[in-house]
């Protein structure tokens, strides 16, 4: 059966306090609604359509960043969860699979949980995920008889002896399409909130003789977001399951609490993460590497046997091949690194290529910027480049030449040869001392 994701994404999100649409607000390095959008993916589904209202062009930039198939409605006013959904039904008249609702601000659900879910359709008309909570607050309650859902009903709307059940509605559903707005159309917003409730679709649907379902899930998987202390927790709950889910794939860590994952950080079994590590989007980190204390690392490719810090940062375009070693202090940009080459102490390596078994001295520079535009710096195998080289790009520095510790480099380096490129030392006889004398008899004048 195929498959429609619905996914709401149009409320305003008073409680975060925030010029951002809610949604767009980040776990982990994404918006909350990619993670959505990722979770949903996994049913592999043959449509994607998100309901956005409040910021729904920069909604709209991101989403279609993300998955450009996915298909975008605006919801010009909010009238309630079932009217949300309902926006879908001219996108989806026709399609005749399943249709999972699922929320933008409910960043932490899982793959398994949606499959499950959707094969419930298979012995329910409508499943709703739901979950026991510790404190039901102000959740929709599921109200159940033996195994069969029998109708939500929304907290302002509950009698004394429904708010103390503690089976709540998460939000996600599922159900076929067909049926689905066929149930919607049979809703209204006599209610206490005056909207169009999703959840009244169940007491339809079993009206009509259907038998509807609850799937179970955690209560942390359906954490809905709402203010920024819900971000927060989210933000954790992301990060616990994946520094156990790193652990369990045989990645070392002596403490894993200290680590910041980003939603795409990939790191390879034997890999060693040590402590206050954080990894930006886009990170690979081959297995056996070993990433060392407080470095920060982004949109960067680490190979076997690399060791990386303490206190280095890998941005964006930082491509290190196998055995490459980056030390303390140094930063690397948009770099090429080959095999077993080296930079080891307080450098800055730009838009550079750098050979094989290339040795870079502590406090080298690739001058990559003219104040308008970029330039290259190239350097070959086995180059060794001096303490405090400052390399003006566009240079290059050919296989197995060196430059001279304090040299400023402007133009290309023949391969072999040794670049000298500073003032010629001088040493004047005992006039160190002359000069201090003189000074102290200078301060002592003053004194007196
Ligand atoms: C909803 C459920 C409730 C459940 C809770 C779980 C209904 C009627 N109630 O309540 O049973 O326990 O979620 O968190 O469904 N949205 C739109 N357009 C709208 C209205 C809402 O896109 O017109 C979106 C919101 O942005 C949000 C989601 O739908 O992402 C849920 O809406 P919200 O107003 O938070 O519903 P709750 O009152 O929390
Ligand atoms: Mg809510």
């Amino acid at each position: 059966m195929s498959i429609a994701l619905v996914i709401l994404a149009a409320g305003k999100g008073t409680r975060m306090q925030s010029d951002l649409p809610k949604v767009l607000h980040e776990i982990a390095g994404a918006p909350m609604l990619v993670h959505t959008m990722v979770a949903g993916q996994s049913l592999d589904p043959e449509r994607c359509i998100i309901i956005a209202g409040h910021g729904a062009d920069s909604v709209r930039d991101v989403v279609q960043n993300h998955n450009s198939d996915a298909e975008f409605i605006l919801q010009t006013e909010q009238l309630g969860t079932g009217h949300a959904v309902d926006q879908a039904r001219d996108t989806l008249a026709g399609f005749i699979g399943n249709v999972i609702v699922l929320y933008g601000d409910s960043p932490l659900i899982q793959a398994e949980t949606l499959k499950t879910l959707n094969a419930s359709l298979s012995h329910s008309a409508v499943t709703v995920l739901g979950f026991e909570a510790k404190d039901p607050g102000r959740y929709g309650r599921l109200i159940t008889n033996d195994d069969n859902l029998k109708r939500i009903v929304e907290f302002k709307d509950a009698s004394d002896a429904e708010k103390s059940m503690n089976l709540c509605n998460s939000g996600v559903m599922a159900v076929a399409a067909p049926l689905l707005f066929e149930l919607l159309s049979e809703i209204d917003n006599e209610n206490a909130s005056g909207e169009y409730y999703l959840t009244d679709i169940v007491a339809k649907a079993v009206a009509h003789g259907a038998v509807c379902k609850v799937v179970r899930c955690t209560e942390s998987e359906t954490l809905g977001v709402n203010s920024r202390v819900d971000l927060a927790q989210a933000e954790y709950e992301f990060q616990s399951q994946r520094r156990a889910e790193a652990l369990k794939n045989g990645v070392t860590m002596p403490a894993p609490e200290t680590v910041h994952f980003s939603y795409d950080t990939y790191i390879g079994r034997d890999a060693i993460v040590e402590q206050n590590v954080v990894f930006g989007p886009g990170v690979t980190v081959e297995s056996g590497a070993r990433i060392r204390a407080f470095s920060h690392l982004e949109g960067a490719h680490v190979s076997r046997g690399c060791v990386v810090g303490p206190y280095a940062r890998l941005r964006p375009g930082a491509e290190l091949a196998e055995d490459v070693k980056i030390g303390n202090f140094v930063e690397i940009k948009a770099s090429l690194l080959a095999e077993g080459a080296k930079v080891n102490h307080l450098s800055y390596i730009g838009d550079a290529t750098i050979g094989a078994r290339a040795n870079i001295g502590a406090g080298t520079v690739t001058c990559n910027y003219d104040g308008v535009m970029k330039h290259h710096t190239s350097i070959g195998e086995d180059a060794f480049i001096g303490s405090n080289t400052m390399l003006v790009a566009p240079v290059s520095v050919g296989q197995e030449a060196m430059t001279a510790s304090g040299s400023v480099i402007v133009r290309d380096v023949p391969a072999g040869d040794l670049a000298i490129g500073r003032a010629k030392q001088e040493n004047k006889t005992w006039l160190a001392v002359k000069l201090m004398k003189k000074l102290r008899a200078i301060k002592d004048a003053k004194k007196g």
